[in-house]
């Protein structure tokens, strides 16, 4: 797919991947369209891009993305690429109890319902135009559990199966679906985390990522697995309980207080 001359959304798109993104496709002559929770984010976004345009906006809120859609589809009809990034990690130990349940949902709420209903929403503004993309931002925890942050990763192996049906249900349509499924990265997901937390697995640059991830999808990559993301596709497919293994080291130091 051409990666100039289009209009692309961005969830997320104030800080790490999503502000990479954002910078890159700007310079490559698209419009670009940045969401998020925190204005302030926001507004220190646009003055690095000036030509950004910015809304905030929850994707975990379905009221939120109705009103997104309205104010997109009247302020940029000619919207067709959407790419859903925003996310949120973080490590989770299941014998808190003083968590409440509300709490430990969360990432369900904005990483796999976030997504679900963005492009449902977005999806009859993208099915009108001549040449369209979905790009869903799983994980290369899409393929291998990670026991330290367990919701998470089950959000990421939802996106990954959910956008493999969503391409087969669009594959009459002019809207192609992408998946770009990042390896470890350095954004600020990855503050709460220790470089011990997924040891062996090399953290990328932004900047590569992003670079991979054009490629990819100017190529027609259709699932875009960089770095590591491959390799733990590759391993859990040889040997599931490897996969386990190796990303279980960290769960050890969390769960031990609690006996
Ligand atoms: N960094 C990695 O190692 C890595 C690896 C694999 C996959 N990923 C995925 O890449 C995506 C981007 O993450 P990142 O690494 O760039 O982290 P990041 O810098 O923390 O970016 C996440 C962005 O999502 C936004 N966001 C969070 N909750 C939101 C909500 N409810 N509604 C709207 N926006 C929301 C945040 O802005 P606000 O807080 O202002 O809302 C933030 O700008 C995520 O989907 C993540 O799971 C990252």
């Amino acid at each position: 797919m051409k990666l100039q001359n289009n209009t692309i959304l961005v969830t997320g798109g104030a800080s790490g991947i999503g502000f990479e993104l954002a910078t890159r496709l700007l310079e490559m002559g698209n419009q670009v369209i940045i969401t998020g929770r925190n204005q302030n984010r926001l507004d220190e976004a646009k003055k690095k891009l000036k030509r950004v345009h910015t809304i905030q906006h929850d994707v975990s809120n379905a009221e939120s993305i109705t009103s997104l859609y309205i104010t997109v589809k009247e302020q940029f009809p000619t919207l067709n690429i959407l790419i859903n990034n925003a996310g949120i990690m973080r490590k989770i130990n299941l014998h808190d109890a003083t968590r409440s349940l509300e709490d430990l949902s969360l990432e369900i709420e904005t990483n796999l319902t976030g997504t679900v209903r963005m492009n449902q929403q977005f999806l009859p503004l993208l099915k009108s135009q001549k040449n369209a993309a979905i790009v869903n931002v799983s994980s290369g925890l899409a393929f291998v559990p990670f026991p330290i942050s367990p919701i998470y990763g089950a959000t990421k192996a939802g996106v990954h199966s959910y956008t493999r049906s969503l391409r087969v249900q669009l594959k009459n349509t002019s809207v192609n679906v992408f998946e770009l499924a990042p390896p470890p990265v350095n954004t600020p997901l990855l503050n709460n985390f220790e470089a011990s937390d997924a040891k062996g697995v090399p953290v990328m640059s932004v900047a590569d990522l992003a670079k991979i991830a054009i490629k990819g999808i100017e190529r027609d990559r259709f699932e875009i697995r960089p770095g590591a993301s491959n390799l733990l596709k590759i391993i859990n497919r040889l040997s599931p309980a490897l996969g386990l293994k190796m990303m279980s080291g960290s769960v050890n130091r969390m769960i031990a207080p609690i006996k």
